[in-house]
């Protein structure tokens, strides 16, 4: 199985329909933790060329990208084509007030970053650095499992749902989630409060919703 791809091993998928949400998300956690590290880089160069083929990003200027953890597929390359490419390009942080919600900070290669309470790095929040979720072309967002109807599933926090809810099916931003092969669920269950995806990419495939 050496030309394997990243991630990629249907076996290994997981009906989801009668299994507990908590179960679900240890699964598939455990999924992408166990990639390896060259695993990993292939599948980050891997998304820098895929996403490069998409017109909507080519198209982009203000796109939201996040620090990988956890095993998430890590769009730091991304993130250095972004800025290669002239595009501004903005990290969630912890909503300094809301609790529960995040906002959208410019991220720069000089940037100074500080550790939130999960250990994930953040730029400082400055008003002149904070960009409107609406004023985003692209918001990519980290995921623990997806399905090819666009379901979402987080960490267990419900960031993302709280925050993306104003916005949901509104023109801008495009919610597009990243995520290994390995991350793909046959179905998964929704809650009445998660907001789905737009599009799924992932080193080798793209789901259109
Ligand atoms: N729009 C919202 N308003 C209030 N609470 C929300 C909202 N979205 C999510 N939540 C809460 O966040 C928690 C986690 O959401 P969940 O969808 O399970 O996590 P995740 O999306 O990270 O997988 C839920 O208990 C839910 O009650
Ligand atoms: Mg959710």
């Amino acid at each position: 199985m050496a030309d394997l791809l990243p991630g990629m091993n249907t076996q290994l998928r997981r009906p989801t329909s009668k299994a507990s949400i908590v179960e679900t998300r240890r699964f598939y956690r455990q999924q992408r933790r166990a990639l390896s590290p060259e695993q990993q880089v292939k599948a980050a160069r891997q998304l820098v060329k895929h996403c490069q083929q998409q017109p909507q990003f080519q198209s982009a200027h203000k796109v939201a990208l996040y620090l990988a953890n956890d095993g998430e597929l890590d769009p730091h390359p991304l993130i250095e084509h972004c800025w290669q490419a002239n595009k501004d390009v903005y990290l969630p942080v912890l909503h300094p007030f809301c609790a529960g919600y995040l906002v959208f900070v410019h991220y720069g290669p000089e940037t100074l970053m500080q550790a939130n309470r999960f250990g994930i790095p953040e730029p400082k929040v400055e008003c002149h650095r904070l960009c409107p979720i609406e004023q985003l072309d692209i918001l990519f967002t980290p995921l623990v499992a997806f399905d090819t109807k666009g379901n979402r599933l987080g960490m267990g926090g419900g960031f993302y749902d709280r925050t993306l809810k104003p916005v949901y099916q509104r023109p801008k931003p495009t919610l597009i989630g990243l995520a290994h092969d390995c991350q793909q669920a046959d179905s998964l269950p929704v809650q009445p409060w998660d907001i789905p995806l737009q599009k799924i990419l992932t080193p080798t495939q793209e789901f259109n919703l």
